[in-house]
Parts: structure tokens; sequence; C-alpha cells
């Protein structure tokens, strides 16, 4: 029987995506790499017959039917999804709209691609949260709130879905070299309160500065979900790089710490046993 998977792969224009997508075609697997813009993601992963290139923003219901249906009519089946398209909402909470922190939220592939799964009784959801999935970060609230909610909906929807061999890995990248940080995929919040002003300077001086620095190499990250993928289960969650290793170790360190700061207080608080009679 061959080893070749069908994955399908959000965000497949730019960024680590068209890596994953590129690691995925290397290893002799088929992708169905989809984008909000077909061509441009044609443009990134050029031609192979085990490519079918779609149109897929993640926000649209409608994008996401047609583009579970083609994969399916080319492929017959999908075996992995990779839910990575995303951009960066950045700013103060206060200063973000309503409206932003609902843009940073929104996805729908998933809904679509999981009666396909069902039906097979196999398949692997790979979605990538982020360091801030683990910790939230100063002028991270959207973005913090979209990775955290991403986390506790896919640890839920495994216990769902595990039943039918449908299995889940959360992965956490630290800082990777993509396009995620250049003013096409990063939403500044307008600014509009005077109290930010001096720490608005700061975090933007931070944030831009850090376009095109970033230590991790989205190639090799591409290459390590493949080795993921093919684990025999597949790993849960994967901390992708040393700094996001740092940030989840200091993570458990403190959710020791504040366990422990209260764990009497804590533990006090069941209704008294009735004395026996
Ligand atoms: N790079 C990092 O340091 C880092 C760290 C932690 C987590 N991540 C996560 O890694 C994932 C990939 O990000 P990246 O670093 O590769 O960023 P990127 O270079 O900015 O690429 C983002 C990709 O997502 C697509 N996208 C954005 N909104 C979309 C939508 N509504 N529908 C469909 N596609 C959409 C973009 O397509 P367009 O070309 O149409 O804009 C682009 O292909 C994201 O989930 C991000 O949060 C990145």
């Amino acid at each position: 029987m061959s080893n070749k998977k069908i994955w399908f792969i959000t965000g497949a224009s730019r960024g680590m995506g068209v890596d994953f997508a590129k690691a995925v075609l290397a290893a002799g697997h088929a992708v169905v790499a989809s984008g909000r813009d077909k061509d441009a993601v044609s443009k990134a992963l050029g031609h192979s017959n085990d490519l079918l290139a779609v149109k897929l923003d993640v926000t649209r219901r409608a994008d996401a039917e047609a583009a579970v249906r083609a994969a399916v009519d080319r492929f017959g089946r999908i075996d992995v999804l990779v839910n990575n398209a995303a951009s960066f909402y950045a700013g103060y909470f206060e200063e973000l709209t309503p409206e932003q922190i609902e843009r940073q939220l929104a996805t729908s592939v998933t809904r679509t691609v999981l009666p396909v799964m069902r039906k097979q009784r196999l398949g692997h959801i790979i979605s990538i949260s982020s360091s801030a999935g683990l910790v939230g970060f100063e002028f991270c609230t959207a973005y913090a709130a979209s990775k955290f909610g991403l986390e506790g909906w896919m640890e839920s929807l495994h216990a769902e879905v595990a039943p039918f061999g449908i299995t889940t890995t959360i992965v956490n990248p630290g800082f990777f070299r993509t396009e995620l940080l250049t003013e096409q995929s990063t939403n500044y919040a307008e600014p509009s309160i005077e109290d930010y002003d001096q720490r608005r300077a700061k975090q933007l001086e931070f944030w831009k500065g850090q376009n095109d620095q970033q230590a991790g190499d989205p190639a090799k990250l591409a290459r390590a979900l493949i080795i993921i993928a093919n684990q025999e289960p597949p790993s849960r969650r994967f901390i992708a790089g040393a700094d996001a290793i740092a940030t989840a170790e200091q993570k458990v360190a403190d959710l020791k710490a504040q366990i422990d700061a209260n764990r009497d207080l804590s533990t006090s608080l069941a209704f008294e046993r009735a004395p026996a009679a």
C-alpha cells in the first residue's frame, strides 16, 4: 500500500505555508495548497501533478466548501489538514476595534474537512498556534485570544473525533522568519488613547525590528512537520524552536508556582462531608 498522503494546507501563498507545501511535495505526498489568491499559490509552488492550488479565504465558509469539494474530486480524500493561515492584529486591546478582534478569530475550514475525515475514519489535523497560545504578551490580546482559543478548541475536538480515527497536533512556533511581521500581514491598531503612547512606541519598535531577524527557519519547521505527521501516533503538541521551549518551560514553572501559592486555599473549597450517622 502506498504511504502517499493527501495534505490540505491553508495560507499557502506566502510564509511558512509555502514551506509546508514544498516539504510535503518533496516527501512524495500530494498537496491541496490554498490561499486567498490562487494565482499567488500557483506562482509560489510551480506545477506538479501532486499539487492542486485552490482559492480559500479561511473566514469564508463558501470558499472552504468549494475548496474541500475540489480536493476530494481531485485526490479522493484528505489525510492531513494544516490550519496555518492567519495574520497578526497587533495593538492594545482598547485600541483594537471589535471588528479587528473578530477577524483575528474567524476561521471555518476544519468544520468543512471533518465530514470527509469522519467518513474515511482517518485523518490528522495540525493547527499552527504560537508561543502566544501558551502565554499572553502585551500588545497581543487579539492574537493570543485567537491562539488560546485555537488550543482549547483543538484539545476538546481531539476528544470528540479520536474515536473516528482522527488525531490532532497543536504546533507552537517561536519566532520564524516569514512575512508575518511585514505590513502585508501585521495590522496595527489605530493609536487613539494617549495613555498608551510611550509603551506603544516601544512595542512598535520591537515588532517592526523583529521582522527579518527571526531565528527560526520555516523550511526546517516544514521538514519537522513531516516527521511529526509520520509518527505513530503523531505528537499531540509540538513546541517548535528554542525560544518557544523557553516560553513553555517558564509557563510550566509559573503554573506550578501559582498552584503551590494557594494549594491549601484551593483544596478547601468542596462541600463538607456530612458526619457519619
Ligand atoms: N512567523 C512566526 O514567527 C510565527 C510564530 C508563531 C506562529 N505563527 C503562525 O504561523 C502561521 C503562518 O504564519 P506565517 O508566519 O507564515 O505568516 P505570513 O508569512 O504572514 O503568511 C500568512 C499566510 O496566511 C495567509 N492568510 C492570512 N489571512 C488569511 C485568510 N483570511 N484566508 C486565507 N489565508 C490567509 C496569507 O495569505 P495572503 O497572501 O492572502 O495574505 C499567507 O499565506 C500563522 O498561523 C501564524 O500565526 C507564525
